[in-house]
């Protein structure tokens, strides 16, 4: 076992974990924070995106112990049932999900990528490197990460562009 400290959504945690174990048991095997899903379990789905250290990932393909001392925030620390994130709230305004399973994940990337936007770090559906359009295009190259089964794409896409302050494309 190894000892693992992180921070989680604002709280300081101390582990003691089997090294293999991937970040994302660590958040919902040990730490209980069921929020972040196990979808595919090998980076195909997007179910498991957390935010660490500013940047989206997906937690099923990184182990804990690469990540000691670091900032992770999950779906639970985004928001909460009295206190929504705004994409949180977005998502629901604009019916961005069915079953939900998906929605944790779609939700932290969103949050993440409109970082990235803001930013202006390219993506392959970047047109003009020096200045990225928040087109349909992009956002949906950039959620590409993310799988919905259910196929709310459209309202997804409303719910982001609602919180950018953009409108229709
Ligand atoms: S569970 Fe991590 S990408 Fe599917
Ligand atoms: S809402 Fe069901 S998989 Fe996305």
């Amino acid at each position: 076992m190894d000892a693992v400290e992180l921070t989680v959504n604002g709280r300081d945690v101390h582990l003691q974990l089997d090294p293999r174990t991937t970040l994302l048991d660590a958040l919902r095997e040990h730490l209980h924070l069921t929020g972040t899903k196990k979808g595919c379990d090998h980076g195909q789905c997007g179910a498991c995106t957390v935010i660490v250290e500013g940047r989206r990932i997906n937690s099923c393909l990184t182990l804990a112990v690469m990540h000691e001392g670091e900032n992770v925030t999950t779906i639970e620390g985004l928001g909460s049932p009295d206190n929504l994130h705004p994409m949180q709230r977005a998502f629901v305004t604009h019916d961005g999900y069915q079953c939900g399973y998906c929605t944790p994940g779609q939700i932290c990337s969103a949050v993440a990528m409109l970082e990235e936007i803001a930013a202006d770090i390219p993506s392959h559906a970047t047109q003009d490197l020096g200045e990225v359009e928040f087109s349909d295009a992009e956002l949906r190259e950039r959620m590409s990460g993310n799988i919905c089964r259910c196929a709310a794409y459209p309202n997804i896409i409303a719910a982001i562009r609602d919180v950018a302050g953009e409108g229709e494309a």
